[in-house]
């Protein structure tokens, strides 16, 4: 479909989407640093910076752990991504203190990553799909880090490489309306009967 805002808005935000099929390509160390480096100037909770990333680039020891960490679902497509981000939200500080928007932050954070990412030619597609009682232990991750997906990043592959039911699905989705997210001064609308 193609994608038409109901209200003008910047190109970026619609043209970004989230494909399966990748080239699997080779990244470049200065790639991946565009990526983090506009994550890194997300807005967060007292400028607490709570997000904290695990990569790992495709042939790599660390991209084969990252890649254990998905469902089987996920890893049919992500074979071929170029590069596998394990995205945690440090939950507290060093000192012990409840960081209550770590998540929040962290969304924002990931968000800068993926329109950085579309601003470059590449594509990224984040994943709920993942084993996250196992992301610590297996990246060695501290334990107030709270595993939030793992993004697959990469270039755009011809979805033909893509299993049928995948290919079918190769296509930028729609939104809910303004109306049914929005609410001026009261959320009653919102409530059903
Ligand atoms: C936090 C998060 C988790 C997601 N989990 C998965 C997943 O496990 N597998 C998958 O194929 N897509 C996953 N997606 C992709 C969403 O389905 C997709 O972003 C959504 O349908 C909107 O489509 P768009 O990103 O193409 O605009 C996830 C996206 C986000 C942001």
């Amino acid at each position: 479909m193609e994608r038409i805002p109901a209200h003008p808005i910047e190109p970026h935000f619609v043209e970004r989407w989230s494909p399966r099929a990748f080239t699997g390509e080779t990244l470049t160390p200065a790639e991946m640093h565009r990526l983090f480096e506009a994550a890194r100037w997300a807005p967060s909770s007292n400028n607490r910076q709570p997000w904290r990333f695990v990569y790992g680039l495709r042939g790599t020891p660390a991209f084969t752990a990252i890649f254990d960490l998905l469902v089987p679902f996920n890893q049919i497509w992500t074979a071929q991504a170029s590069a596998l981000i394990a995205v945690f939200a440090k939950t507290k500080s060093d000192s012990g203190e409840e960081w209550r928007t770590a998540s929040f932050d962290t969304g924002a954070a990931w968000m800068s990553l993926a329109l950085q990412a579309h601003a470059q030619g590449l594509i990224t597609h984040g994943m709920a799909g993942i084993l996250a009682d196992k992301m610590n232990e297996a990246l060695s991750a501290p334990s107030d880090w709270l595993p939030q997906c793992i993004v697959a990043v990469g270039r755009r592959g011809a979805p033909d490489q893509l299993p049928e039911k995948l290919r079918e699905r190769e296509n930028p989705s729609d939104r809910e309306p303004l109306s049914a997210l929005v609410f001026e001064g009261s959320a009653a609308a919102a409530v059903k009967p």
